[in-house]
């Protein structure tokens, strides 16, 4: 008599706003999967800047931990996550759990994980800057979570070169990045319903239409201190411009908002708002012209939407987008992005080179392909087919994308 499969129980933990954006669309194909017992464990690395992205996916957790304190450090983040973590993995006994990126839940979580001898899948796997302490501490954490995975999904082929070059022991595919199956979904939401995007818009009343608009976010940890100073002081530059308001939705982090309000907060053209929920930080990215930012997340989506990037940092982890004319490394330097900024809104024809729409992080399919390969179906591995490729040898090899390397993109 045919016995039914037991299901394949996996545990997705994930704490912070990127991670549950990028971790949404799959939470929801890993439900739809008949072979599949779902469960989703949220450790509350964030919390209101979380809660808008549950909200907005209608994610619902079946375990929620509570550990972020006001500005919290490294350790006693890490210390309350271990403590937090253990009980839920001894509860759920799951067959495999599932991590995203680079944060300290993701690290904590396969490494709790790893400790019960429990198979951990790491999403967005293989990203790599080759400097530690760039960004700092999420290059070590990502390579920490490589290390011990049995499953690394890496969204591109150079990220997959990536760990293949290290000789891991976990099996990788190529899948895409999810945060472009997040994208789509939420794009296609604003773009087919006239009266979403006029409700949306309406909470941006306060831009000037006659004026272009720079759209700037960070947050990174290595930019605390000088790095946020120097970029209040570009921003502060860029803001005597007539023909330029700034929209900056400031990151809750009291080191970041700390800063920015004082530097920044007494400019009538700079807007200083609170963190947006994704649809309409998308519908913003969206009016802009021009993105400044140092996060990750937004490096990938703004090419996607056909939107010119600067980034922040001297190191990208992210080198695809760069390759492909969408994204420039300026750093923190202040005159180097003001140079940056000015050059994007001066000329026309650099400012449509720097637009035309890319897509080299994904089709919007990497959810399903992941499901496949945690069914263990073939996986339709994601290929880009318009980028142009160097041999396979060199790029295993390529060194980390540096300011000074790309300078000559522009
Ligand atoms: C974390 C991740 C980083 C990721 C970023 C996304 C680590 C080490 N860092 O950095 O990789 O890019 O999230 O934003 O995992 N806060 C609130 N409310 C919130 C969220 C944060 O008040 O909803 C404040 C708290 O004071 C908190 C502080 O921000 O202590 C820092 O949060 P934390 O998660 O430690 O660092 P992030 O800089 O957000
Ligand atoms: N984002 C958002 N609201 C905002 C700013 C950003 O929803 O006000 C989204 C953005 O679209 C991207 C993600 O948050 O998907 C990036 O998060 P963050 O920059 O905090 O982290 P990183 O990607 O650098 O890890």
């Amino acid at each position: 008599m045919d016995r039914a499969q037991p299901k394949l129980k996996v545990l997705s933990i994930f704490g912070t706003r990127p991670e549950a954006i990028k971790m949404a669309p799959l939470v929801k194909a890993l439900a739809a999967e008949p072979g599949i017992d779902s469960r989703i464990c949220i450790t509350g690395q964030h919390q209101s800047m979380l809660q808008q992205v549950l909200d907005m996916f209608e994610l619902k957790a079946d375990y929620t931990l509570d550990v972020m304190t006001p500005g919290q450090t490294l350790n006693t983040l890490t210390a309350a996550l271990y403590a937090a973590i253990d009980p839920v993995l001894e509860h759920v006994q799951p067959d495999k759990v599932l991590v995203h990126g680079d944060t300290t839940s993701a690290m904590v979580a396969a490494m709790s994980a790893f400790h019960r001898r429990i198979p951990v899948a790491h999403i967005e796997a293989g990203l790599r800057t080759g400097d530690i302490h760039q960004p700092w501490p999420e290059e070590m954490n990502r390579r920490c979570i490589d290390l011990i995975s049995d499953y690394m999904f890496a969204p591109t082929e150079q990220s997959r070169r990536n760990v293949l070059g290290e000789r891991l022991q976990g099996v990788s595919f190529v899948t895409g990045n999810t945060v472009i199956d997040a994208l789509k979904i939420t794009a296609e939401r604003i773009d087919s319903n006239p009266q979403l995007r006029a409700s949306l818009d309406s909470q941006f009343s306060f831009i000037d239409p006659s004026r272009k608009l720079l759209l700037v976010t960070g947050h990174r940890r290595e930019n605390f201190g000088d790095g946020f100073i120097d970029i209040c002081k570009a921003l502060r530059t860029l803001a005597s411009r007539d023909d330029i308001q700034i929209v900056y939705p400031v990151h809750l982090n009291p080191n970041v908002l700390g800063p920015v309000t004082e530097h920044l907060g007494d400019l009538p053209n700079v807007h200083l708002i609170k963190p947006l929920d994704y649809l309409s930080f998308i519908r913003l990215m969206q009016l802009a012209h021009v993105v400044l930012t140092d996060s990750g997340g937004v490096q990938e989506e703004a090419p996607s939407l056909g939107k010119p990037v600067l980034v922040m940092r001297d190191v990208t982890e992210r080198p695809e987008a760069v390759a492909a004319g969408t994204v420039r490394l300026v750093g923190t330097d202040p005159d180097n992005i003001v140079r940056g900024v000015c050059a994007l809104f001066d000329d026309e024809h650099l400012w449509r080179m720097a637009s035309q729409s890319a897509n080299p992080y994904g089709d919007g399919h990497a959810c399903a392909r992941i499901v496949d390969a945690l069914m263990g179906r073939p996986v339709d591995e994601f290929v880009v087919e318009t980028l142009n490729r160097r041999p396979e040898t060199s790029e295993a090899q390529r060194p980390p994308v540096t300011q000074r390397s790309v300078s000559s993109v522009y």
